[in-house]
C-alpha cells in the first residue's frame, strides 16, 4: 500500500502531555500511557486515530471511562475512536514482549538489556499513539525494573526522581522539558557503566556528559566523549547553537539497525560508532565515530528543535544534518588540504552509492512523493544527496549568507514540524534571493548530466564555456525541467597557475574560481582577457551533484592532475585518466584482446606518488583506482569479471612499474610512537598501507615478509588489519594469520565483524566459502552488524564473486533475504537492494537475477520493506 505526500492531512487531535509508565520485563512488559489530547482546529475530523503494532491491548479509558470493544475500532495497525470530545484524556495499558522483538524497532532486548528505537515508526510498537512527527508533546516517563539486572534506568531529558520499590525492583522518573515527536522517545534499562564529565558551555552553563557502555568497554569511550565535546563547541561557534539540556547521554548497543539515533538527550548508538581504542579500531572507525557523534548531536537543533512535518520531509533534517557533520569533520582537520580529502570522500560515496540509486528502480527525489515503507527511504539520496543540496545553498549564498538563512530558519520554526520548502524559503528570504527554481532539486529524481563545451577566440581573447543540462528519466518522471546548478570554474594557464578571471559579472573580477549559475537548458559564459587557450577546471570542489561531461584530452587531464589548485578536481583528473583506460581494458578483456597500459599514465601516477608537497592522505586517494562498482556504472552492459580482471591488470602493472617508489613510500610513511587518529597520521598510514597492498600483488618473499612483519608487530588495528587484508588479497596462504587474528580478538565483537568482512570481500572468496563462514560459531543473522559484515560485504563488496556466471550467489542472496526478513525486515530490505541494478548485466546474468528476485517476490508473508524493494526492482528501470 503506497502512501502519497499529496494526501497529507493535519492530525485530528494534538497531544499536550504524555505520561508513560513501564514495568520492564523481557517477556511481558506492561506499558501504561496517559495522554492528554485536544481537537486540532485545523482538522475537520473528530476521530482520534492511534497507531499500534504488535501490541496487546489490556485496558483503554477515555476521560475516566473504560471503553469496550465496539466503542473503538481496532485494525492490524490502528485504533480509532470516532466522534471524540474536544478535550480527551486517554489511559491505555498494553503488553509487549521485548525479548521476542527481533526487528530492533520499538522496545527490544539486546544482550539482556532494554533499548528502544522509535524512528521512524517504532513508537507504535510500544503503545497506541498518534505516531507521526507533526504531533509534538511533553513527555514524563516512569521506569520500573529489577535493580540487580537493570541498575541503570535512562530516558529523555532530566532525571527528577529515583528510588527503591522493594522486592528487588527500583524506579527512575524522567522528564523532558521540550516538546517532541514520538520518534524521539527513548529508554534504556541496562547493566551499563559510563564515562562522564562536567562540561562548561561557552555561555558558562555547566552540563553533564555521559557515554554509557557495557562494563568491559570502558577503555573505548574516550574518543566518543572527545568528539561530543568538539561537537558542542563547534555548533556554538559555527552556528551559534547551544546545547539546550543540562544532561546529554550517549548509549552504545550491539544490536542496532542503523548507525545511531538522535533521541532527545539520550542518543542511542550502534557500538560501531562509539567504541574505539587503538587496539581494536581503525582510522576509518575513528573518523566514523567523530562524524556520527557529531551528526546525532547536531540533530538536537536540526531535527529535534525543528522537526519534520511528515516523513516525506526526512531530508529536511537528514540532508541538513549530514551537511553539518561533514562541515564539522572538515573543520576538525582544519587545513585546506584536509578539508579537500573529506570532500573527495563524499564524492566517492555519491558515485559509489547515490548515483546508482538515482538511476535505478528505487530512484526517488530528495523529497519523495510516495513510499510503501518509510524505513526503505533512509537512503543515500535522502542523506548524501540531501547534504549536497544543502551544500549548494552555501555555494550560492556564501558562508555568511548560509548562516543568515539558518538563523532565520530557527527564528521562524523553533518548536515546529516543518517542510523542506520552509528551509528553502528561509534561505531565500534571509538573502533576498529567488530560489524558486532550486525547488527542483527536491522534486526531481535522477542525476543531472552537465555537458560542457568551450571555445577560445584568440583575437577577441575570450574563452566561452557553454553548459548544457539534461536529466535522464526516472520512474514516474519522464521529462524533467532544468535545475539551478552552481558550477564552480577555474582556468589554468600553461604554467599550471590559475588565471585571474574576468567575467561579465562585474562583482567577481580577479578571482581564481567563479561560480557560474546554470539555470537554463543551455547557457554560454564568457571569460575576457584570456591570453592563451586555458585548461578549464570545471565543477571545482564538486559544486553540484551532477555528472560532468567534457571532452578532455589526455594532455589536459595530465595538466590538471599535476597542477589544479582545486584538490577535488586534481583528484578528479586522475580518476578520469584511469577510468578511460579501465573501460578500454575491460573491453579488451571481454573481447580477448591483449592488455596494455601506457607509460604516460604510469609516469603520472609515479609523479603523484612521490610528490612530497602533497599530503599523504591526498596522494592515497589520488592513487585509488575507481571501484569496480563505479566502473560498472559507466558501462552499457556490465561484465563483472571483465571489470575485475581489467582493474587487477592495471593494479598489477602499476605495482610492477612503481615498485621502488612504493617501497620507499612504505618506509617513509611509518607512524612510530603512540597511536594517534589525527588526520596527518591517518593519512600516512593510509598511503603506507596502499603501498603495501600494491606491493602484495604478485608478491615475492620479501614483500610477503614485510606484510607478515607488519601484521605481527602492528601497534594498532589500522596497520594490523591492513596487513591482513593485503595478505588475503595476495593469494598467499593466510590460514594461520586469520586464526591468530581471531584468537586475539574473539571477545571484541566489532573486530570479529572485521574478520568476517575482510574474508567476505576478498576476490578469492566464492559463495561456497561464504556459506562455510556462516557455519562459524560466531556467525549469527540476528545481529545486524554481523549479518552485514559477512553477507553485505560479499553481495556489495565482492562483485566478481557475487556475479558468478552460474547464478549460485544470487540463490544465496534470495535465501538470505527471505531468512532475514522473518527476523528483521529493515535489514532484509537493505540486502534486497543488492539486486537494484540487475537489468544492466549480461543477458545470462540478468536471467539468473530475475529468477532470484522472483523467488523472493513469490515468498508468502514478505514484509512491506522487502516487498517494496523487490517489486520495484522487477517492475522497471
Ligand atoms: N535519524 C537516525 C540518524 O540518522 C537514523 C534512524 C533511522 N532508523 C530507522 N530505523 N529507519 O541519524
Ligand atoms: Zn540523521
Amino acid at each position: 500500500q503506497t502512501i502519497f505526500r499529496k494526501d497529507y492531512l493535519p492530525p485530528s487531535y494534538l497531544v499536550d502531555t504524555v505520561e508513560l509508565g513501564f514495568d520492564l520485563d523481557p517477556a511481558r512488559t506492561i506499558v501504561a500511557s496517559r495522554v492528554t489530547l485536544r481537537h486540532n482546529p485545523a482538522s475537520k475530523s473528530r476521530d482520534i486515530v492511534l497507531h499500534g503494532e504488535a501490541l496487546e491491548l489490556v485496558q483503554l479509558r477515555l476521560n475516566g471511562k473504560t471503553l469496550r470493544p465496539g466503542q473503538y475500532e481496532l485494525s492490524g495497525s490502528t485504533l480509532t475512536i470516532r466522534k471524540a470530545p474536544l478535550a480527551v484524556v486517554l489511559e491505555i495499558e498494553t503488553l509487549t514482549a521485548p525479548v521476542k522483538n527481533t526487528t530492533l524497532s520499538g522496545l527490544y532486548v539486546s544482550n539482556g538489556n532494554f533499548f528502544t528505537q522509535c524512528e521512524a515508526e517504532g513508537f507504535r510498537r510500544i503503545t497506541y499513539f498518534p505516531d507521526r512527527p507533526d504531533v509534538m508533546a511533553k513527555y514524563t516517563v516512569m521506569l520500573r525494573a529489577d535493580k540487580a539486572l537493570y541498575p541503570v534506568l535512562l530516558s529523555n531529558g532530566n532525571l527528577i526522581e529515583q528510588g527503591e520499590l522493594g522486592d528487588g525492583r527500583h524506579y527512575a522518573k524522567w522528564e523532558d522539558p521540550f516538546k517532541k515527536p514520538s520518534y524521539l522517545f527513548a529508554l534504556v534499562a541496562a547493566r551499563l557503566v559510563c564515562q562522564e564529565e562536567r562540561y562548561t558551555l561557552q555561555s558558562g552553563r555547566e552540563v553533564l556528559l555521559q557515554v554509557w557502555v557495557e562494563e568491559g568497554n570502558l577503555d573505548k569511550t574516550d574518543y566518543a566523549m572527545q568528539s561530543l565535546k568538539n561537537s558542542i563547541r563547534w555548533d556554538e561557534q559555527r552556528f551559534g547553537l547551544e546545547l539546550d539540556l543540562d544532561r546529554f547521554m550517549i548509549v552504545a548497543v550491539g544490536d542496532f539497525n542503523m548507525g545511531a539515533m538522535e533521541n532527545k538527550g539520550l542518543n542511542i548508538f550502534n557500538t560501531k560508532f562509539v567504541l574505539a581504542n587503538s587496539r581494536v579500531a581503525t582510522d576509518i572507525d575513528y573518523a566514523g565515530i567523530e562524524a556520527v557523534v557529531g551528526h546525532e548531536y547536531f540533530h538536537n537543533w536540526t531535527g529535534n528543535r525543528v522537526t519534520c512535518r511528515d516523513w516525506f520531509q526526512l531530508s529536511l533534517k537528514e540532508g541538513l544534518t549530514v551537511f553539518r557533520d561533514q562541515e564539522f569533520s572538515a573543520d576538525m582537520i582544519g587545513t585546506d588540504s584536509g578539508r579537500a580529502v573529506t570532500r573527495i570522500d563524499q564524492v566517492r560515496t555519491l558515485r559509489q552509492a547515490q548515483f546508482p540509486e538515482d538511476a535505478g528502480p528505487m530512484a526517488h527525489p530528495v523529497r519523495p512523493d510516495s513510499f510503501v515503507e518509510i524505513n526503505n527511504f533512509y537512503t543515500v539520496t535522502i542523506y548524501e544527496k540531501g547534504a549536497e543540496v544543502v551544500r549548494m545553498y552555501q555555494t550560492l549564498l556564501g558562508r555568511d549568507g548560509f548562516r543568515k538563512g539558518m538563523d532565520l530558519y530557527f527564528e521562524r520554526h523553533d518548536g515546529q514540524a516543518v517542510e523542506c520548502d520552509d528551509f528553502r524559503a528561509a534561505m531565500a528570504d534571509a538573502n533576498g534571493r529567488d530560489l524558486g527554481q532550486f525547488e527542483r532539486w527536491y522534486s526531481q529524481a535522477g542525476t543531472p548530466v552537465v555537458r560542457a563545451e568551450t571555445n577560445y577566440d584568440a583575437i577577441a581573447r575570450t574563452f566561452d564555456i557553454t553548459l548544457r543540462q539534461h536529466c535522464p528519466a526516472s520512474a514516474g518522471q519522464e521529462h524533467k525541467l532544468p535545475f539551478h546548478i552552481p558550477v564552480a570554474v577555474g582556468l589554468l594557464g600553461a604554467d599550471g597557475r590559475d588565471l585571474a578571471l574576468s567575467t561579465d559579472a562585474k562583482d567577481r573580477q580577479g578571482q581564481a574560481t567563479v561560480v557560474l549559475e546554470l539555470t537554463g537548458e543551455e547557457q554560454t559564459f564568457r571569460f575576457h582577457d584570456i591570453a592563451e587557450r586555458p585548461t578549464p577546471s570545471i565543477l571545482r570542489d564538486f559544486s553540484a551533484p551532477v555528472v560532468l561531461e567534457y571532452d578532455y584530452t589526455d594532455a589536459e587531464l595530465l595538466h590538471l592532475f599535476s597542477h589544479d589548485s582545486d584538490p577535488v578536481n586534481r583528484w578528479e583528473a586522475g580518476q578520469r585518466l584511469a577510468m578511460e583506460r579501465l573501460l578500454k581494458l575491460t573491453t579488451a578483456v571481454a573481447t580477448g584482446k591483449p592488455l596494455a597500459l601506457d607509460a604516460t599514465f604510469i609516469a603520472a601516477q609515479r609523479a603523484l606518488l612521490v610528490d612530497e608537497t602533497l599530503d599523504p592522505a591526498f596522494r592515497e586517494l589520488a592513487l585509488i583506482l575507481p571501484s569496480e562498482t563505479i566502473i560498472a556504472e559507466q558501462m552499457e552492459v556490465v561484465e563483472p569479471q571483465a571489470i575485475h580482471s581489467a582493474r587487477q591488470f592495471m593494479r598489477r602493472t602499476l605495482a610492477a612499474a612503481l615498485k621502488p617508489e612504493l617501497l620507499a613510500q612504505y618506509h617513509a610513511n611509518q607512524t612510530p610512537g603512540a597511536y594517534s587518529p589525527d588526520a596527518l597520521s591517518a593519512g600516512k598510514r593510509a598511503l603506507k598501507n596502499l603501498a603495501l597492498s600494491y606491493l602484495l600483488i604478485a608478491p615475492q618473499e620479501a614483500e610477503l615478509a614485510l606484510a607478515r612483519q607488519q601484521f605481527a608487530e602492528a601497534g594498532n588495528m589500522t596497520d594490523r588489519a591492513a596487513a591482513l587484508v593485503a595478505l588475503i588479497h595476495s593469494g598467499a596462504e593466510v590460514g594461520e594469520h586469520l586464526h591468530s587474528f581471531y584468537q586475539d580478538f574473539e571477545h571484541e565483537a566489532l573486530v570479529v565483524d572485521k574478520w568476517f568482512a575482510m574474508q567476505a570481500a576478498a576476490p578469492g572468496t566464492d559463495v561456497a566459502a561464504v556459506r562455510k563462514l556462516m557455519e562459524h560459531p560466531a556467525f549469527t543473522l540476528k545481529n545486524p552488524n554481523r549479518a552485514r559484515s559477512l553477507i553485505f560485504n560479499f553481495t556489495n563488496g565482492n562483485p566478481s564473486q557475487f556475479h558468478a556466471a552460474d547464478g549460485s550467489a544470487y540463490e544465496f542472496w534470495a535465501e538470505h533475504v527471505i531468512k532475514l526478513d522473518a527476523l528483521n525486515p529493515q535489514v532484509a530490505a537493505r540486502l534486497a537492494r543488492s539486486m537494484d541494478r540487475w537489468r544492466r548485466y549480461t543477458p545470462a546474468l540478468q536471467a539468473h537475477m530475475q529468477r532470484a528476485l522472483e523467488r523472493v517476490a513469490a515468498h508468502a508473508r514478505l514484509s512491506n520493506d522487502v516487498l517494496e524493494v523487490v517489486s520495484k526492482a522487477l517492475a522497471g528501470a
